[in-house]
């Protein structure tokens, strides 16, 4: 069983919902274009919460082969949390993923990997696919134990997530130094920590769990060294932030099996 990437454009906050189906309708008709094959490589926006009625409408109404979801669930299901928004109502806009653990959620909102194991399971329970982040900040790639750090948080992302689902879902390596600062790993460096999450998954949940994850590699990821990354056996999509807002930039990664 062959794993399809999944390059998927993390828009953060940027674009308003007008902004938005404007920026999916170029990047369809770029796709069309360049003659895009969906089941080579799964297109996918991640976009703010005002923007995903929209672009529902806009996906879903032109059949465009895009799937979208969100950046960020609440743990709880419903009731007296001001501003936050429940997997429930992600799962009823049709989200296909939901991104939990972002570095800037665990970062600048305090977010421990049991919370985004937490979020994790509601948005399973959901019934959608979470994109579960985790990634060293530069003292500990420094320090040379980038490896044992990265598997620490994903054995506390993925605890008590059945060997099923964990097949299913997706783990985006994202080390904190590379995002948003053009300071791409090498693809050895995407390669070393993807291949240790995989033997972690295999040893944790068993070999098909291990098999069918699928892993992604992101920080500064562009057109221009997306091929090199893809190449690497455990690297299974991208994480892309940037280089997402660019239509015919996003385009090019989402196409990189073209050059391959
Ligand atoms: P970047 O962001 O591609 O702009 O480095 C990646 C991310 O934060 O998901």
């Amino acid at each position: 069983m062959a794993r399809t990437p999944l390059m998927a454009g993390n828009w953060k906050m940027n674009c308003n919902h007008v902004e938005a189906v404007g920026l999916v309708e170029q990047l369809a008709w770029t796709l069309k274009d360049f003659k895009y094959e969906p089941e080579r490589s799964e297109a996918a926006v991640i976009v703010p919460f005002t923007d995903i009625r929209s672009v529902q409408t806009v996906i879903e109404g032109d059949r465009l082969p895009l799937a979208f979801g969100a950046q960020d669930v609440s743990v709880y299901d419903s009731g007296a949390y001001t501003g936050e928004i429940a997997a429930g109502m992600l799962a009823k806009l049709n989200c296909k993923y939901v991104v939990v653990g972002h570095s800037e959620r665990r970062e600048y909102h305090g977010e421990t990997d049991e919370l985004i194991n937490a979020k994790a399971k509601k948005v399973i329970a959901a019934g959608m696919t979470p994109i579960i982040c985790v990634g060293e900040v530069l003292e500990v790639r420094k320090a040379g134990i980038h490896v044992s750090h990265v598997l620490t948080q994903t054995k506390g992302v993925l605890d008590g997530i059945p060997a099923e689902q964990v097949a299913k879902l997706v783990i985006a390596y994202e080390p904190v130094w590379a995002i948003g600062t053009g300071e791409v790993a090498t693809p050895q460096d995407a390669q070393e920590v993807c291949g240790a999450i995989r033997g972690y998954v295999a040893e944790a949940f068993g070999e098909e769990a291990a098999k069918g994850v699928r892993i992604q590699y992101g920080g500064s990821v562009k057109a221009s060294n997306v091929v090199e990354i893809m190449a690497e056996p455990d690297v299974d999509g991208a994480l892309v932030g940037g280089a997402s807002l660019k239509a015919d930039e996003f385009a090019k990664i989402v196409m990189f099996y073209t050059v391959a």
